[in-house]
C-alpha cells in the first residue's frame, strides 16, 4: 500500500504550479459527449478522478485520445450506449454529470447512484427535481437512477432548494439541448460553474448567467465541436497557500485567478499572512505567528467547504483560540481524530470545531479519511516535528496531481513509500 512518508520542520519556499480545477474538468468532460464532433480540452488535471471519468465516457463508446498529459481530444460521436456501468461511479461523484450529458443529448440515461468522498450525505434529490422540471421522467430501480425524456427535454423553471454545484451544472448541462428556454433560480455561482457554461457557449450552447443566482438557458438542437481550456483549480492554488502558512513559508502559487481566491487570501490576512497579488500568481508569506479567527464555509463566493481541513489544521497552529463551523457537509471533521493523534487541540460539536492552538505538531501515523481532510493532513505533517507516515493516499490522489513532487519543489521532505524499507530508507536520508 502506497503511503506519503514526510519528514516535517521545513518551511515551504519558492513557485508551484497550479494545474487545471479538476470539478471544473469533471464536468467538461462529460458534457463533450454532447456533440458528435470533436472537442479538444486542455488543462485537464492528470489525477484519479479525471481519468476514471474517461474510462466511464469510453466505456459507453466515446473515442477519447491523450494528445499530451493534460489535453485530450474526446469524440461522441460512436456513443451507443447509455448506461454507466456501476464500477465506474462508484470511483466518482461526478459521474452524475453523465446523466445530465446523456440526457440532453439522448433524451435517456441509465447511471448507478453515484460514490464519492464520504464527507456526509450527499442526496441528488436537487438533480432529479431539475430533470423532472424539463419533462422527463426519472425514477431509481436497482441502484440505478434512469432518466428518459422521449426525444427531447423541454424548457422548465427550476428553484433550487439548496445551493448545490452538482445540480446547477447537470441541470445546465440537460437544459442546453432541450426545447425551449430554461431558468434555474438560486443557482450556484462557484468559478467551475461559470467554466462550464462557457464551455457550452464555445460549443454552441446558449447559457446566460452563470456566476449569478439566476441561469437562463435556450436550449439548441445541435451542439458544434470546440477547443477549450480548463480554469485553474481554486482548491489545489488554496492548498498551497495554506501550506505555506502552516510551515511558516514563502511561496508562490502561480498560473491562478486571484478572484477565486478572495475568500482563501482573507483568511490568511486575518490570521497574520502577507498576501500579494499579481496577474495570475499570488504569494503567501508566513513571517510572524500565526493567530485565531473564526470562519464558516459557504457556498461561493464564501470561504470553500473543500478548504475546511486545512485552515483547520492552520488554526490548530494559531495562537488563541479559533471557531470553523461547516455548513455544507455535515460530517466533515473526521480527520480530526488524525490531527489529534499529532498533538492538535480540538473539540467537535455537530457541525463546529473549537480549536485551541498548539505551539507544534508531531509526526505520527495516520491515514487520510477523504480527499481534502488527506491534504490537509499532508499539511500537519510538513509543519510538523518528526516523521509523519500516511495511508491511504490514494484519495489524494483522486484531486491533486504529483502532490508530493510539486511539495518537494518547494523544498519539503516528502516521498511515496511502497514498503517497509522504502521507509527505513526515508529515515535515513532524513535523518
Ligand atoms: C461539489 C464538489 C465538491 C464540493 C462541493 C461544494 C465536485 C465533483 N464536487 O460536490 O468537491 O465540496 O461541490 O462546493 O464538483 N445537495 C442536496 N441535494 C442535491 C445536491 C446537493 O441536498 O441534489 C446538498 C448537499 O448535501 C450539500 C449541498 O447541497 O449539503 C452542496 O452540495 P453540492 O454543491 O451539490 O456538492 P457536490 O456537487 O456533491
Amino acid at each position: 500500500m502506497e503511503q506519503y512518508a514526510i519528514k516535517g520542520g521545513n518551511p515551504l519556499v519558492g513557485e508551484v504550479e497550479i494545474g487545471g480545477a479538476k470539478n471544473a474538468a469533471l464536468a467538461i468532460l462529460a458534457a463533450s459527449i454532447m456533440t458528435d464532433e470533436t472537442v479538444v480540452i486542455e488543462n485537464v488535471p492528470d489525477v484519479r478522478d479525471t481519468n476514471v471519468m474517461m474510462q466511464a465516457m469510453e466505456s459507453i463508446g466515446a473515442v477519447i485520445e491523450r494528445i499530451d498529459r493534460h489535453t485530450v481530444k474526446i469524440s461522441g460521436k460512436s456513443i451507443r450506449d447509455i448506461a454507466i456501468e456501476d464500477d465506474y461511479i462508484k470511483k466518482i461523484r461526478a459521474s452524475y454529470y453523465l446523466l445530465g450529458a446523456l440526457l440532453g443529448k439522448h433524451g435517456k440515461a441509465q447511471v448507478a447512484l453515484p460514490g464519492g468522498c464520504n464527507i456526509g450525505l450527499r442526496p441528488i434529490d436537487q438533480h432529479i427535481k431539475g430533470f423532472r422540471a424539463l419533462g422527463a421522467d426519472v425514477r431509481i430501480e436497482h441502484g440505478l437512477i434512469i432518466a428518459e425524456a422521449g426525444q427531447h427535454l423541454r424548457g422548465g423553471h427550476i428553484y433550487m432548494d439548496v445551493v448545490t454545484v452538482g445540480a446547477t451544472i447537470d441541470v445546465m448541462l440537460a437544459a442546453s439541448m432541450a426545447n425551449g428556454i430554461t431558468i434555474i433560480e438560486n443557482a450556484a455561482k462557484e468559478p467551475h460553474v461559470v467554466d462550464v457554461a462557457n464551455f457550452l457557449n464555445s460549443m454552441g450552447a446558449c447559457v446566460r448567467g452563470a456566476g449569478t443566482d439566476v441561469i437562463r438557458i435556450k436550449g439548441v438542437n445541435k451542439l458544434h465541436g470546440t477547443e477549450y481550456a480548463i480554469i485553474p483549480d481554486q482548491i489545489e492554488a488554496g492548498t498551497f497557500m495554506f501550506a505555506a502558512a502552516v510551515t511558516k513559508g514563502d511561496v508562490t502559487v502561480k498560473n491562478i485567478i486571484p478572484k477565486h481566491l478572495e475568500s482563501i487570501s482573507a483568511k490568511l490576512i486575518e490570521i497574520g499572512c502577507e498576501v500579494e497579488e499579481s496577474d495570475d500568481a499570488v504569494r503567501v508569506v508566513a513571517s510572524k505567528p500565526l493567530t485565531h479567527t473564526h470562519v464558516k464555509t459557504l457556498p461561493y463566493p464564501g470561504f470553500p467547504t473543500d478548504m475546511q481541513p486545512q485552515i483547520t489544521v492552520a488554526l490548530g497552529l494559531s495562537r488563541g483560540t479559533s471557531i470553523v463551523t461547516e455548513s455544507i457537509f455535515e460530517n466533515r471533521f473526521k480527520y480530526v481524530d488524525e490531527l489529534t493523534k499529532m498533538g492538535a487541540s480540538i473539540k467537535v460539536e455537530g457541525n463546529t470545531a473549537i480549536i485551541d492552538g498548539v505551539s507544534k505538531y508531531t509526526g505520527a501515523g495516520i491515514s487520510a479519511p477523504d480527499l481534502r481532510a488527506g491534504a490537509a493532513l499532508v499539511m500537519a505533517g510538513l509543519a510538523a516535528e518528526g516523521t509523519t507516515i500516511i495511508d491511504d493516499i490514494k484519495f489524494i490522489e483522486r484531486g491533486y496531481e504529483d502532490f508530493h513532487i510539486k511539495l518537494q519543489g518547494l523544498g519539503a521532505q516528502v516521498e511515496k513509500i511502497n514498503s517497509e524499507r522504502e521507509l527505513q530508507k526515508f529515515r535515513l536520508k532524513t535523518g
